[in-house]
């Protein structure tokens, strides 16, 4: 009675099955892999954000495929105020369209874009999101590599060889969840130029832009017009409240393909019609939010990385890698063993919860990721835990 495509297999894998165990057998567990940042600690403006969504104007019903110009406004406004915009053409209200999240975004892209079967390039490691979203939309993903030298690269050579006929589009995630490497200029002006010249699309997920630790953000796809191109971002990260569930996608490139792909999405968009009108109006509000949360989570993931260098500068088989931004770093660990198996030892024998590299498909074994927003003293209580065992 069911379709193909939602046969996954359910099953909880070995890692999930430990920690239900564990945590069904009562022990005590210090979860470095906290990412929800309602749940970590932060002081949000409670009353602000609950008065944003009380505007009379939610009681009328004013239908907009792209959604409301003012918020699209709003949004508009973070692009051209951001540091990136200098001396760019400005972006305009007209080039947005509002989804309730990146996931829906993806979706109607994906839509867009493919018909079943038809193939997109995306990073590895990266979010492991992609695969459900691209089973449910019946198109295939292919893994391009990023490879570590000195920090994150995409391997151009390897996008190249990989395009073939069925072939529609490259993603790439900017700055990349878990590696946090921040796309690079060079690296935007190869991807636009193969993109041109192959007719594909380029889609680049921006929902960590914002967070520079290491390096800071070169460039956004939000203002690449060089070929058809979609930038992907939204409330969960910037702002920090990912249940308030609005997200966006700024649509550039070539003016043909623009219209073109303008008017198609403009179809996919009326027909749900899914972004909800009280968050809509409040949107200029939750936006403004950003600035009093990102500085908290700044000083949070600068007080972790700090923390976390001190200790392993006195161990000698575990490093971190490079985190130019976002919220996760990356530690290189032996690989004596699998990283399933190391993650599971973890939870049984140090009562601490990491996420294995093979989630994000690491192309090997030996890398542990852990999140950067986890509260202070549970961060240094699980670290040195980790660290204990496994040095
Ligand atoms: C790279 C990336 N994109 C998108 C999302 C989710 O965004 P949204 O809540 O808007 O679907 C996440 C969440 O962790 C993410 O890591």
């Amino acid at each position: 009675m069911f379709a193909h495509r939602t046969g996954w297999k359910r099953e909880p894998n070995a890692y999930s099955a430990a920690l239900n165990g564990a945590r069904a057998r009562g022990q005590t567990l210090i979860d470095l892999t906290l990412s929800n940042p309602t749940r970590c600690n932060f002081d949000f403006d409670s009353r602000a954000i609950l008065d944003s969504l009380r505007n009379p104007a939610s009681l009328d019903y004013d239908p907009q495929p792209q959604g409301l110009l003012s918020a699209r406004k709003a949004v508009a406004g973070y692009y051209n105020c951001h540091k990136l915009e200098a001396d760019q053409e400005q972006i305009s209200p007209e080039q947005i369209f509002l989804t309730t999240s990146t996931s829906e975004a993806y979706s109607y892209l994906f839509r867009l874009l493919c018909d079943p079967g038809d193939e997109l390039l995306i990073p590895g490691p990266s979010y492991p999101l992609f695969d459900f979203l691209a089973d449910i939309q019946d198109v295939q993903l292919r893994r391009y590599a990023l490879f570590y030298d000195h920090g994150w690269h995409i391997d151009i050579g390897d996008i190249a060889k990989s395009i073939h006929e069925r072939t529609r589009g490259v993603l790439v995630v900017n700055p990349n969840n878990p590696t946090g490497s921040f796309l690079h200029a060079e690296e935007l002006r190869q991807l636009t130029a193969l993109c041109r010249d192959r007719e594909l699309t380029l889609i680049s997920d921006e929902v960590f832009l914002d967070y520079e630790i290491e390096a800071a953000a070169e460039v956004s796809v939000a203002l690449c017009g060089d070929c058809l191109s979609f930038a992907l971002s939204g409330l969960s990260k910037l702002s920090c409240i990912p249940q308030m569930k609005l997200a966006w996608m700024v649509v550039n490139g070539p003016e043909h393909l623009r219209k073109e792909a303008h008017a198609r999405l403009e179809i996919i968009a009326d027909t749900y019609l899914s972004v909800n009108a009280p968050i809509q109006y409040a949107l200029p509000q939750l936006l403004k939010q950003k600035q009093r949360v990102q500085s908290q989570l700044f000083g949070r993931i600068r007080a972790n990385v700090g923390f976390l260098d001190a200790q392993l500068e006195s161990c000698r088989t575990v490093r971190r890698l490079k985190v130019e931004g976002g919220w996760y770093a990356t530690l290189r660990v032996p690989a004596k063993k699998s990283d399933e198996e190391l993650a599971i030892d973890l939870i049984e024998q140090a009562g601490v919860v990491v996420h294995p590299g093979h989630f994000y498909d690491f192309p090997q074994d030996g890398y542990l990721i852990v999140s950067l927003i986890t509260p202070d003293s549970e961060f240094q209580t699980g670290i040195l835990a980790l660290l204990q065992m496994v040095e």
